[in-house]
């Protein structure tokens, strides 16, 4: 049985994502990501927090709580994107191929500003499997890049991309 002995609520869910990962919400780093566009109207930010809500979700549904270490789970979820630059910028070509290096990218700055353990440093690294070669090796990064394909489709495919606030910088 999960965290509280039945099925989460939405509620519940967002509440565990908050616990679990207050020091990482609240890092100064992260209002980069709230300044950052990820995918149509999505900022890096509230797209990290649907991640890990989703995961969340995921492990509950499908009974995975015997398998599954829910604060690594949260905190790798949260941190999954801390690459801390927005990626449509063109940099003289720095971000090109960003699909393949920013796992690499989040787990150098999620270990500089936070304490990490393997679950959390191996599933950041290798969420954007299958597009990079090496697999998860965690119950938690399958979870995570399962959370990360379905965000990042529902929220490109989201109408409201076309009518998203100018955010100041
Ligand atoms: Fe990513
Ligand atoms: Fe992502």
């Amino acid at each position: 049985m999960g965290p509280v002995g039945r099925l989460l609520t939405r509620n519940e869910i967002r509440a565990l994502v908050q616990r679990h990962g207050a020091d990482i919400i609240g890092h100064r780093h992260m209002a980069i990501e709230r300044r950052c566009y990820q995918h149509g109207a999505v900022t890096t930010f509230s797209h990290s927090i649907r991640v890990a809500c989703l995961a969340v979700w995921l492990a509950d549904r499908l009974h995975l709580w015997r398998r599954v270490h829910l604060a690594s789970l949260i905190r790798a979820a949260l941190l999954h994107d801390y690459f801390l630059y927005d990626w449509h910028d063109d940099d003289n070509g720095a971000h090109r191929l960003h699909g393949f290096t920013h796992g690499r990218t989040a787990l150098r700055n999620a270990m500089r500003d936070f304490t990490l353990d393997r679950i959390e440093r191996d599933s950041i690294a290798h969420h954007m499997f299958p597009l990079t070669p090496v697999p998860p090796r965690y119950v938690e990064g399958y979870l995570i890049t399962a959370a990360d394909k379905i965000s990042a489709t529902r929220e490109t495919l989201s109408m409201s991309r076309f009518d998203r606030p100018e955010l100041t910088r």
